[in-house]
């Protein structure tokens, strides 16, 4: 694939020496599990983020399953809200602490979370509202936060694909008591493996959050309460300290070249790019394309590499099943399955490279 959906080499090489510096000392040092790598790492990408405090977890899913565990919101008969377009594991991990899983559409425009529909889907047993940040987009925070705050209910942002987002120029922390990364490697921030955060504004349930992921353990080797093991190991926060001096250049680039392509697409019929707001932090770049599938074969038959986030909505996956919730029950959501399309975006994609996609997807619209 002479274009693909992504390419992490050119970040890699960009950034070994500080890396392989930090490998260095790693392996010198000999700790590989809670050692001062991850320390670092937490206490910078806190202040990169703006939150006061950050735990380093295994990865973006079980950093949702802490926050829900460390709330005590784990019951079979307790409900968790979400939007069904999201990567599965945003409902797996609220699935792994215990609750069911329920979903709200999402708006038209923008694909996220719609307030209104999660005002419908509200229910007695609904404990906590996860609102995900889709392709980089902030959602709806303060409406969501307030309509949360409202019900008495949690507010956690899914922020896996929003590295660097703020709302309304306060950082995310500012909106709710949690909120989670992922540093999945094709994520705006990636390791090189699996790793994930969770930031919080408030002292004693960072605290707790430091003991849930280490078993329940406060550094020794006595368990004081529930806790699972998920720990962000020190050999992915050497790559994580390498690639966060970078980050805001990466960011901006991709934010240069989402805009490109919105030039470069302009009044092509059969295709409209998701609504975004200079907020976004272009984790992806996606259209809704008429005939989405035979466009994807096309570029793909032209060397080009696309994606789809998302196929299938989560109502209407056999794992979330316990849902309830039927086909035709969110329709905005199952209609944006049909038609949305990931183009290639990653901060060391050449401007040409853009160019080549963008024509092509005019010249299969014949335009
Ligand atoms: C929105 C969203 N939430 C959660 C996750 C889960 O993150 P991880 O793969 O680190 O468990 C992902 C990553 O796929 C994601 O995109």
């Amino acid at each position: 694939m002479r274009i693909p959906p992504i390419d992490l080499r050119p970040a890699i090489d960009e950034t070994a020496p500080a890396w392989r510096a930090n490998l260095d000392e790693l392996f010198r040092r000999g700790q590989f599990i809670l050692g001062p790598q991850l320390a670092s790492f937490e206490k910078r990408f806190a202040a990169w983020t703006g939150s006061p405090y950050v735990a380093g977890v295994g990865n973006g899913t079980s950093a949702i399953e802490i926050c829900l565990r460390a709330e005590g919101i784990t019951a079979p008969h307790d409900e968790v809200l979400t939007t069904p377009l999201t990567a599965a594991f945003t409902a797996v991990g609220i699935r792994s602490a215990g609750p069911n899983v329920k979903f709200a559409d999402v708006d038209p425009h923008t694909l996220q979370l719609d307030p209104e529909s999660v005002e419908r889907h509200w229910s007695r047993s609904t404990r906590a509202l996860v609102a995900v940040h889709l392709y980089g987009q902030p959602c709806a925070v303060d409406s969501l936060s307030k309509w949360a705050r409202r019900k008495g209910a949690l507010f956690i942002q899914d922020a896996a694909q929003a590295h660097g987002a703020r709302f309304k120029d306060r950082p995310l922390t500012a909106w709710s008591t949690y909120v989670t990364y992922s540093f999945y490697p094709t994520k705006n921030l990636g390791a090189l493996g699996d790793g994930g955060a969770i930031a919080t504004a408030l002292p004693r349930r960072a605290k707790k959050l430091l003991e849930m992921r280490d078993g329940g353990r406060r550094g020794g080797m006595v368990s004081f309460g529930p806790g699972i093991n998920s720990r962000l190991d020190e050999l992915q926060c050497c790559y994580l300290l390498a690639f966060l001096t970078k980050i805001d250049e990466w960011n901006a680039r991709r934010a240069e070249l989402a805009a490109l392509y919105d030039l470069l697409l302009q009044g092509c019929d059969g295709v409209r790019p998701v609504s975004r707001t200079p907020d976004s932090v272009n984790h992806l770049y996606v259209i809704r394309a008429h005939r989405r599938d035979k466009l994807k074969r096309y570029l793909a038959a032209n060397g080009i590499g696309a994606g789809i986030h998302y196929p299938v909505p989560l109502h209407l996956q056999p794992a979330f099943a316990s849902s309830g919730q039927k086909r035709g029950s969110l329709p905005v959501a199952e209609r944006a399955c049909k038609e949305v399309l990931s183009l290639p975006l990653y901060p060391h994609l050449s401007r040409d490279h853009v160019a080549e996609v963008a024509s092509t997807v005019r010249r299969f619209y014949g335009a």
